[in-house]
């Protein structure tokens, strides 16, 4: 990539998403020569460690997810990396940052980009963009040439109230150019197919509509628990966690009308007129009497549960769009954890005509990522049956012609390289709250159902 010297600052470098996700991603990004040539991690946390501790840290946890590379090629990527340490409420550790960063900008002999990234609870949020202000953090040394990019993971807010206070506070202190607010799910090269998909192939678009379509399910199933993170996903729930953003904007690619360009903000603009028409209010009755929530037996006694909590853990509710071209189609949202299966997948059923059978486009995100088409023949023999095919295309297929990339490795080289395309715009969060905001409204002291780990 053809970009000046760049900072990764990663608030939260020790945390779960960190290892899990970033430090795997950056170190595949460098090893396919796709991070800028000069270039430095600097983590910040509160360990009170030395560059060296960081570095074990981080070879042990490239490690443990099974990321290698030749031992050259990992030590040389930990080369570019430093401790910083701090509290997020230490004002002094941003002035240290600050610092720090100045000084690898001297060593580089210009004034290089800054990529922030907020790997933390979204309780951190509002202390870290006040502290990122006082310190000067927030402002891109050289304007054009020297960027200060902030990369901010969901949930954005709690709910409308929260996220409209929390996007005043960060627009207070970065131009919208300068935020990624991040939706992994959008990053995913099978979600990106879907645009592919429904506009390069001239087939499909005329028929995209309610007069053909029944219904749309959007499922993303885990069969993993809570895991170690129930302190944060309690309270938090499955709606809020995964519905209002990789749910709702699957609906959003699905929906929306074709852009002016594949890029950018033509991209950001239809997804967010598609958010802003996915009503409540006209399909409360609708919504309300066949949404489902849930909670897995088992998750009170998980680590981090408050007693009797009322946190769902599973939904499924339809989604209906105030536009003509989707009048009356459910857009079934269902997501869970401790389900029978971990799969995310998209099916679009079309109308039966006089007939029992029906068509199917699924999209398959993962795993086996790929793309189905159900359709119909007559059953060879002397009979008139039909029977059930199906055309697969499996993303398995071209990797070896090319490599898929992990979604994140394709969230940090869009920050990068300045691509929004694949971020949230303020408008699809807002949009978003304001579907998810009420149901969450009518739920509360509703009683959950619970259901047995595995059996849906
Ligand atoms: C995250 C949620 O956004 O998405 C997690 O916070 C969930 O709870 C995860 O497990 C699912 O992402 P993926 O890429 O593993 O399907």
């Amino acid at each position: 990539m053809n970009e000046g010297p760049t900072i990764f600052v990663i608030f939260g470098v020790t945390g779960d998403l960190s290892q899990r996700k970033l430090l795997p991603a950056l170190f595949s990004l460098f090893s396919h020569n796709l991070l800028p040539k000069k270039f430095k991690i600097v983590g910040f946390s509160r360990r009170g460690w030395t560059d060296d501790d960081l570095r074990n840290f981080v070879r042990e946890s490239l490690e443990s997810k099974k990321v290698v590379g030749s031992p050259d090629q990992t030590e040389s990527f930990l080369a570019h990396m430093e401790y910083a340490n701090g509290i997020f409420d230490d004002a002094q550790a941003y002035v240290n940052l600050k610092q720090r960063l100045d000084r690898i900008d001297a060593e580089f002999g210009q004034c290089s980009n800054k990529l922030l990234y907020l790997a933390v609870a979204p309780a951190f949020y509002e202390i870290i963009f006040e502290h990122l202000k006082t310190s000067g953090l927030n402002i891109p040394c050289g304007g054009e040439l020297g960027w200060t990019r902030v990369l901010v993971e969901k949930p954005f807010g709690n709910d409308t109230k929260t996220a409209e206070k929390l996007e005043s506070l960060l627009t207070q202190i970065f131009q919208e150019a300068q935020i990624f607010r991040i939706d992994h799910y959008l990053a995913k090269e099978t979600v990106q197919n879907i645009l592919t998909f429904r506009f390069s192939n001239s087939m499909f678009e005329p028929i995209w509509n309610a007069a053909t379509i029944e219904k749309v399910h959007i499922q993303v199933f885990e069969k993993n628990r809570v895991e170690d993170r129930g302190d944060f996903y309690d309270g938090v729930g499955a709606l809020r966690d995964v519905g209002q953003n990789h749910l709702l904007q699957m609906l959003a690619l699905i929906a929306m009308d074709r852009p002016k360009s594949m890029h950018g903000d033509d991209v950001r603009k239809k997804r967010a007129e598609i958010l802003k028409k996915v009503s409540f209010s006209k399909y409360s009755k609708r919504i309300l009497e066949q949404a489902v929530r849930a909670q897995y037996q088992g998750f009170l006694q998980e680590k981090g549960v408050a007693v009797g909590s009322q946190t769902e853990t599973y939904f499924k509710l339809p989604a209906f769009i105030a536009n003509k071209r989707w009048k009356n189609v459910p857009f079934v949202l269902e997501s869970g954890k401790a389900l029978r299966e971990s799969k995310a997948e998209i099916s679009v059923y079309f109308k039966r005509l006089d007939c029992a059978e029906q068509n199917v486009v699924r999209f398959r995100i993962q795993p086996n990522e790929g793309i189905e088409i159900v359709f119909w023949v007559k059953k060879p023999g002397f009979e008139k049956e039909h029977q059930q095919k199906v055309l697969a295309f499996s993303f398995d297929e071209t990797k070896l012609e090319h490599q898929v990339p992990d979604a994140y490795e394709r969230v940090l080289f869009d920050c990068v390289r300045g691509d929004p395309t694949l971020f949230a715009s303020t408008d699809e969060v807002k949009y978003s709250w304001k579907f998810i905001t009420p149901i969450l409204e009518k739920w509360k002291g509703l009683p959950l159902t619970s259901y047995l780990p595995g059996s849906i």
